[in-house]
């Protein structure tokens, strides 16, 4: 098997290329999978080899034959325009990793005011300290980022769409106006992954992944990915190495595994939640739904132009009700369990509340919110459950 890109076969759509990306049997002694390498030390032939760096491979940190399988499956993923891919041991380290790639000293970036919290902390605590300032931006801005570009303005950074509030970002028209005055561009696309949307064809410089969530697909690995083009290869790379940044090849492995699956998975959750999504937009207690997939959601128009799918996370608004009966709903449900991440096969339900995060934009749902990550249990269940928390609800009022 040569699942090299450089012959004249049809290009492959995404559902093949995660099966295929970066697969190389024939140097595994014709085994599916690459073997974990445990490594640290790479041994060389001679001294003469060793003061040249004459090796495949130099050092455990600068990645294993494991190592290699996943980047270059992501990069097959993600398409031509991308020159390389960089594995982080976290999504958060792989958003820090890539706008510590990006920034100067005195620069200033442009950061949507949906972006995932601890994106914003490592804004204001990290970058604060090395000199480099945020200007937060209302996600729906488009083309009017423009307005909010400096002088020393060098990167714009989007998460679209907004992992808990859901604004749609209108990619290509904020790359144009980030590119028009020299800034790269990146995005959180956790959500979509490059499966339902492909961020260099948009514009987008830096792609960054929470591997954690669809790609490792299980709720058993910590992983980040970055993709980058060729305009900002070259210094991420750069970066994550003198950071001296890498990822154990059991996770590597994990991430690996996952993504062979992902694009059945995204296609369960995609339907899925569409169908719950639906089920929730009819129900009495419910005064909006926040899934871009969702005709009714204010992002569809802008979904169905640059999206191939959706994933299973998506929020709701209830309409005014005591926080406390919230609390039953959510306490009452079995399938639906209570915490952080999402992306896993299981189902996850948690409350959540964007006002003392936002800055440029203020959050006034009307209603407590509820964020659910629809896992790939049977979703007549999961609709059996959520019923089951509306009558919690109704008690506890
Ligand atoms: C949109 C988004 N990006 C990044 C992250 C961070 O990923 P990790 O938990 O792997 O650090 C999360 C985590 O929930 C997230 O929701």
């Amino acid at each position: 098997m040569n699942d090299s890109n450089n012959d004249d076969r049809p290009p492959r759509r995404p559902g093949t290329r995660v099966v295929t990306g970066g697969r190389d049997p024939a140097s595994f002694h014709g085994f599916v999978n690459p073997p974990v390498y445990h490594a640290s030390t790479v041994l060389y032939r001679s001294a003469a080899d060793y003061v040249a760096h004459r090796s495949r491979y130099q050092y455990g940190r600068r990645g294993t034959p494991t190592t290699e399988a996943l980047e270059l499956a992501l990069q097959e993923l993600e398409g031509p325009q991308c020159a390389g891919v960089a594995l982080l041991p976290s999504g958060l380290a792989a958003i820090s990793a890539a706008l510590l790639s990006v920034v100067h000293a005195g620069d200033h970036v442009l950061v949507t005011d949906s972006a995932y919290g601890p994106t914003r902390t490592f804004c204001d605590q990290i970058l604060t300290r090395l000199g480099v300032t945020t200007t937060y931006y209302d996600p729906l801005a488009g083309a009017a980022v423009a307005a909010l570009m400096q002088e020393n303005t060098r990167a714009v950074y989007l998460e679209s769409p907004g992992s808990l509030s859901f604004e749609m970002q209108d990619v290509a028209a904020i790359a144009g106006a980030a590119h028009a005055r020299g800034a790269l561009v990146l995005m959180d696309n956790t959500w979509a992954s490059p499966i339902y949307f492909r961020p260099f064809d948009h514009g987008v410089d830096l792609a960054i992944q929470a591997g954690t969530k669809y790609i490792g697909g299980h709720s058993d690995v910590m992983l980040g990915t970055v993709s980058a083009n060729q305009a900002a290869w070259e210094r991420l790379r750069d970066t994550v190495h003198t950071l001296g940044l890498c990822v154990g090849t059991d996770d590597i492995y994990l991430g690996l595994r996952g993504l062979r699956t992902m694009g059945v998975r995204l296609a369960q959750h995609h339907q899925a939640g569409l169908k719950v999504a639906r089920w929730l937009a009819e129900r009495p207690e419910i005064a909006r739904v926040l899934y871009p997939a969702l005709q009714s959601c204010p992002g569809h128009a802008i979904w169905r132009r640059d999206f191939s799918g959706a994933s299973g996370l998506f929020s709701f608004v209830f309409k005014p009700v005591a926080q406390s009966a919230v609390n039953a709903f959510l306490n009452e449900l079995s399938l639906f369990g209570i915490g952080p991440s999402w992306g896993g096969f299981e189902s996850l339900a948690i409350p959540f509340d964007c006002t003392s995060i936002r800055t440029a934009t203020k959050w006034a749902p009307g209603g407590p919110t509820v964020r659910l990550h629809i896992g790939l249990e049977d979703v007549d269940d999961l609709i059996g459950d959520l019923e089951r928390g509306f009558a919690a609800l109704a008690a506890a009022r």
